[in-house]
């Protein structure tokens, strides 16, 4: 295989794709469903630019399909100026030509629907960019103008207006305020931006902006998404007057850990997502809406998905949980009482475009504040052996748990994060306003490696990359995992395969103990599993082993081994 666009299958191969274009979709298929996370500009690439595209990702489905997946969400690919890798929106309904059509869009999305796949797309509503239309009319407008009232200006602090309105700062660093020139030339209002200043932040107790997401919701929805992975959806209503905010010294810069944040998970938010969920069921065939909410607990992130308002929400604090087995029983209890609670599943995640790839994050030997990546300079860098071990083990811990999982791509190869990125290749906002200060996210968006020979490893046929790919990923590439025994990429297709045949997703978990207070053991159905987190082996209880991240041998599992064991 060369290319994306040249992607041959076999029918030997063809034969190994679970068949979910004929089974029936289950009702409310969100609360069980295994969600593969697609980053576009990573995944693949047919244009040959070295940015991943609409098409490369049509011409890799069967491979989605191969691997078991029952859902897939696109981080955007809507037209885009890209200061924050297309997080920063000008035109919501529309693809950005970096990605291909509107056209090439519904070609996805047939081709995924029928291979029994659905589709959900990322929704940016707490900013736009500052090239979309209304940003610019709202610069060339005069202050207290209707264009202004669509986002966050104010007139500054201080003699002359020349602070900040208070003191809030971007969660990529530095301030959340850019101050403008007015028509006359001289300095004027700020405007509000949480991220880059390139994503002024929306003002939602506007109805236009109401109106005008009522909308776009609608066109995609018409188009056949299957819902929408809401970005920073705890962010979009301030405090009223918008008061100073001194953070915790230990704040993560993500934001939202800590209490009272005057512009996180304020409590008029939550009509938003009431309102929303009132235009999905306008439509059939169960669309969803999931909430990006980083939030410090379980029961905080629960109140995204009370019976009116979204379907899932992240479960960042499962994420934030390290390779411990007491602090993974309490966040596992924690999410199966506080989520059920509201009428929601849980859903489990361990990567996605913003964090460290946990098969780095796992062995990290040193603190490393979310958002702030590693780099070459980074203290505490990962050891890889034991990362990839202990990944593996996380992920047959988390795809036996019963809810809704997602899954990054590329964590099925068991890449690790990239840390020796050169400077001047980085490209996400955190290393630019942090004046490299903070690595970024850079490290977990590196192109997928598909071939192990060909250029880019067959990312793009042109072997052109947005991002370098490391000479080690190769030997990672899916070429050299398929159908291989003991793979990271035939351990989440086993994974996969015996989570959907034993209904694992819709199971009931059930607390075992005898093992040890290293050890997470549970049983779902006629599963019983058994993670072992620390250093000393486990003796391996009778019942067929189903599943293994690690080599099992002599009756005993090893440290950072997880397995599923049959009763049957
Ligand atoms: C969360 C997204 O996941 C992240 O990538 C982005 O930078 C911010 N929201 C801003 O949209």
């Amino acid at each position: 295989m060369t290319s994306a666009e040249t992607v041959e299958r076999t029918d030997a191969f063809l034969a190994t794709v679970p068949d979910r274009a004929t089974e029936e979709s289950p009702a409310e298929w969100w609360r069980t469903a295994v969600i593969y996370q697609i980053y576009p500009r990573s995944f693949a690439d047919a244009s040959g630019d070295g940015i991943g595209d609409l098409p490369g990702i049509t011409a890799r489905l069967d491979d989605l399909a191969h691997l078991g997946i029952d859902a897939i969400w696109l981080s955007p690919f809507q037209r885009s100026p890209q200061k924050d890798a297309g997080y920063d929106v000008s035109d919501y309904c529309d693809v950005d030509p970096l990605f291909g059509t509107l056209a090439d869009f519904d070609a996805m999305l047939a081709a995924a629907h029928g291979r029994g796949i659905r589709v959900i797309v990322d929704l940016v509503p707490n900013h736009s960019s500052d090239q979309h239309e209304w940003f610019q009319q709202a610069l060339a407008a005069a202050p207290g103008s209707r264009e202004r009232a669509r986002y966050m200006f104010r007139d500054g602090a201080g003699e002359n207006g020349v602070l900040p309105p208070n003191n809030w700062e971007s969660v990529f660093g530095g301030p959340a305020w850019t101050r403008v020139i007015e028509a006359g030339g001289t300095p004027g209002q700020w405007y509000l931006h949480l991220f880059d200043s390139s994503q002024p932040d929306f003002d939602w107790s506007n109805e236009e902006v109401r109106e005008e997401f009522r909308r776009i919701l609608r066109f995609w929805l018409d188009r056949g998404v299957d819902g929408f992975r809401v970005d920073v959806a705890h962010g979009l209503i301030k405090a009223e007057g918008l008061p100073d905010y001194i953070p915790p010294a230990d704040a993560a810069s993500m934001g939202g850990e800590e209490a009272n944040v005057p512009y996180w998970g304020q409590e008029g938010v939550h009509d938003v997502y009431r309102d929303w969920r009132t235009i999905l069921e306008e439509y059939a065939g169960d669309r969803a809406l999931a909430a990006e909410a980083w939030l410090p607990t379980a029961d905080k992130t629960a109140l995204w998905v009370r019976s009116d308002e979204m379907h899932q929400a992240f479960n960042f604090p499962y994420l934030q949980t390290e390779w411990d087995a007491a602090d993974l029983r309490t966040v596992i209890d924690e999410s199966l009482r506080a989520f059920p609670g509201v009428g929601a599943p849980s859903t489990w995640v361990l990567s996605n475009h913003d964090v460290v790839r946990h098969a780095s994050r796992l062995a990290l030997t040193a603190e490393n504040p979310q958002g702030h990546g590693i780099g070459p300079d980074s203290p505490g860098k990962p050891i890889p052996e034991l990362g990839l071990r202990r990944a593996r083990a996380a992920t047959a811990l988390m795809l036996a748990l019963p809810g809704s999982a997602y899954l990054y791509q590329g964590e099925e190869l068991g890449l690790p994060e990239v840390i020796d990125i050169p400077g001047d290749a980085r490209q996400d906002p955190t290393w630019f306003r942090t004046n490299g200060e903070r690595y970024g996210r850079d490290g977990c968006r590196v192109p997928i490696p598909w071939t192990a020979d060909d250029p880019a490893y067959g990312f793009s046929p042109s072997g052109a990359s947005w991002l370098p790919q490391p000479a080690e990923w190769a030997k990672l590439a899916r070429t050299e995992q398929v159908g291989v025994e003991g793979s990271t990429l035939e351990l989440y297709r086993t994974l996969l395969a015996e989570r959907r045949a034993r209904s694992l997703g819709a199971g009931t978990l059930e607390w075992i103990d005898g093992f040890g207070p290293d050890a997470v053991a549970f049983r779902n159905g006629n599963v019983t599993v058994i993670a072992n987190t620390g250093s000393a082996a486990i003796a391996l209880p009778s019942g067929t082993v189903i599943a293994a991240s690690g080599p099992v041998a002599d009756g005993r599992i090893p440290a950072d081994t997880t397995v599923w064991l049959a009763q049957d």
